[in-house]
């Protein structure tokens, strides 16, 4: 399933760079060498992130 359909990026594959990723959602994008182009995919984004990290138990930063 497409999470950022402006950039075609997966759930899949943001859940995977998301476990290497110690940013926030727009390093996660950076990693894809996208940026957020609508925005209407952050806040999932940044739920991603954050269920990757509590899975592999790393810091949780919750968004501003
Ligand atoms: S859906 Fe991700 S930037 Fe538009």
């Amino acid at each position: 399933m497409y999470v950022c359909v402006c950039n075609a990026i997966r759930e899949s594959d943001l859940r995977a760079a998301a476990r290497g990723c110690r940013g926030d959602a727009a390093d996660l994008y950076a990693s894809f060498g996208q940026m957020p182009q609508c925005g209407q995919c952050l806040d999932e984004v940044e739920e991603i992130l954050i269920e990757e990290r509590r899975f592999a138990r790393l810091p949780v930063r919750t968004p501003a």
